[in-house]
């Protein structure tokens, strides 16, 4: 299983504050079954330059490793960044290398506010301008929070692609659209977008198992298998 979101490196950001919490998510996650997780650290334009995130992210994943030692099995850890979106993303060369480790995806967090059409078309175009293929992060908070069940449609109308939390598909509300939407590709990753061991702790399992409640097992496997073909050995 594949958490494509995920806050797991220590003093990153607003995740794990020490290595100690990062094991535990790390134990978790194993404990439900994920084999693969994407360490996607926040990323803001406006309080950091690409080179002093990938320096500290290194330097955080160095510490990971070293915890982790050789014995215990913890899923692989893929590098990435859940980047802020900032008008003139598309021209900016230099967030190329926050593209994931050994894949092309950028994963993009549009603002809490309503959607333009400009900032669509901006990330779409970050496709073709920083050979990556874009990624709609969180999608399912955004229609919850700004209450649009429109978005997903604006997006799929564009070459950009999605990726839903994993309690999108737990909410008792949101569970059957979930599926559905998986079901007909109309969701292309899905994130445990977890922070901790409390409010926002792993769940993949959990999103696993209603998934499969609701008959769309072989749509999860479908995605699993597409996102392995884009791994690089
Ligand atoms: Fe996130």
């Amino acid at each position: 299983m594949i958490d494509f979101h995920a806050h797991i490196l220590p003093g990153m950001d607003d995740g794990p504050d020490g290595v100690k919490l990062s094991l535990k998510m790390l134990d978790e996650s194993r404990r439900q079954g994920v084999d693969l997780i994407c360490a996607t650290s926040h990323f803001y334009a406006d309080e950091e330059d690409p080179e002093t995130f990938l320096d500290r992210r290194a330097a955080a994943y160095r510490t990971l490793c070293r915890a982790m030692g050789t014995g215990r099995p913890y899923p692989r850890i893929l590098l990435g960044a859940e980047i802020l979106y900032f008008p003139g993303i598309s021209v900016a060369e230099e967030v190329k290398a926050l593209v994931l480790e050994r894949v092309p995806f950028l994963l993009v967090e549009p603002p809490m506010m309503p959607w333009s059409d400009t900032m669509l078309d901006e990330i779409e175009q970050c496709g073709e301008a920083l050979s990556c293929l874009p990624v709609i992060a969180h999608i399912d908070r955004f229609m919850r929070m700004l209450d649009d069940y429109t978005l997903m449609d604006r997006v799929l109308e564009r070459d950009i692609l999605i990726q839903a939390n994993a309690s999108f598909f737990l909410h008792r509300d949101t569970a059957d659209l979930a599926v559905e939407s998986l079901k007909k590709d109309r969701i292309h990753f899905i994130g445990s977008d977890c922070h901790n061991m409390d409010s926002r702790r792993p769940n993949m399992g959990d999103a696993f198992e209603a998934i499969r409640d609701r008959g769309g097992e072989d749509a999860f496997y479908a995605m699993n298998d597409r996102i392995c073909r884009y791994l690089k050995p």
